[in-house]
């Protein structure tokens, strides 16, 4: 029985690998159902989060950081993620939106969303455009090489999606000795990493990059790819929408998610992070996640 390796490397802390028999819930669906609107996330582009004592001014330099655009918190995401980032009519909403809505707020300053391809974000945040990267993005050590992670905020799994007649029964067969399959994924995801690795690179089957996860599962139900590999809660919103597709018990890996922030900004940083951690602290995160994700 083959672990692939490169999981193993790139997150070591991880045990959930094929062993873990917890259900996925088919019907944890809550894209639809969680319209309720939300101050800040609604408003999108302008969100206003709180403005400091404007008696003295400037937020910025009272904490001693400065931000892409002065007063605004800019967020970097891709709205292709539910439930964590997506749109709803012209807005972006989802967990990250609303966390990022909520760290603002607690710095002072009005939230900017700017919605780009996942594998643009690295690159905005690196080069000062956004100040923040929040896109249910999984910490990797290559990734660290790149940037600041914050203090983790989610847990993610990456599953596996077939179709509901699929010879695919468990996550295994997909490196089984032989395979040959065509993978699904969001170009340039850790689920697009890894199958690259672990299925690839050992000629165990091709990936097919796509730059929204919810087109992989297009190309699933027309039969151009055999599964998709992506994180377990924007499947079971793609799942919910499209007929005859399922999520596979077994899981490919486990991982954190937290916000990618520039290496040199580390007063910016401390300042976000801190929030974070404070908002993580009092309970605020994990009502934000519960708003979007069923209880297991
Ligand atoms: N967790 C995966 C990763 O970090 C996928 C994230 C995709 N996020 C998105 N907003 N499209 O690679």
């Amino acid at each position: 029985m083959k672990k692939p390796i490169a999981l193993l490397l790139a997150l070591a802390m991880t045990v959930s690998l094929a062993a873990c028999g917890s259900t996925p819930e088919e019907s944890g669906t809550s894209s639809d159902s969680n319209a309720t609107s939300q101050e800040s996330g609604s408003e999108n582009q302008e969100s206003d989060a709180s403005t400091p004592d404007s008696d003295s001014g400037d937020a910025d330099n009272q904490d001693g950081f400065t931000t892409a655009v002065e007063g605004k918190l800019t967020m970097a995401t891709n709205a292709a993620f539910p439930p964590y980032e997506y749109m709803e009519g012209s807005n972006i909403v989802g967990i990250d939106a609303e966390i990022a809505a909520a760290i603002a707020g607690k710095l002072g300053l009005e939230l900017q969303i700017d919605d780009m391809e996942f594998d643009s974000i690295t690159e905005a945040i690196k080069s000062g455009k956004a100040d923040v990267g929040l896109a249910g993005m999984t910490v990797t050590p290559d990734r660290q090489e790149e940037v600041n992670f914050t203090v983790s905020y989610a847990t993610g799994v990456q599953v596996v999606i077939v179709t509901e007649d699929s010879a695919i029964t468990s996550v295994d067969d997909l490196f089984a000795e032989g395979a040959s399959h065509v993978i699904g994924v969001q170009r340039n995801t850790t689920g697009d990493i890894y199958t690259t690795d672990d299925i690839e690179k050992k000629g165990l089957g091709s990936i097919d990059r796509y730059s929204k996860g919810a087109d992989a599962v297009q190309a699933l139900k027309t039969g151009k790819v055999d599964c998709v590999v992506i994180d377990n809660e924007p499947a079971k919103s793609f799942v919910a929408e499209v007929e005859g597709l399922k999520i596979l018990e077994t899981e490919y890996i486990t991982e954190d998610y937290a916000a990618a922030m520039s290496k040199d900004n580390t007063a910016l940083y401390e300042a976000v992070n801190t929030a974070l951690e404070e908002l993580l602290a009092d309970g605020t995160i994990q009502s934000i996640i519960d708003k979007y994700i069923a209880a297991e």
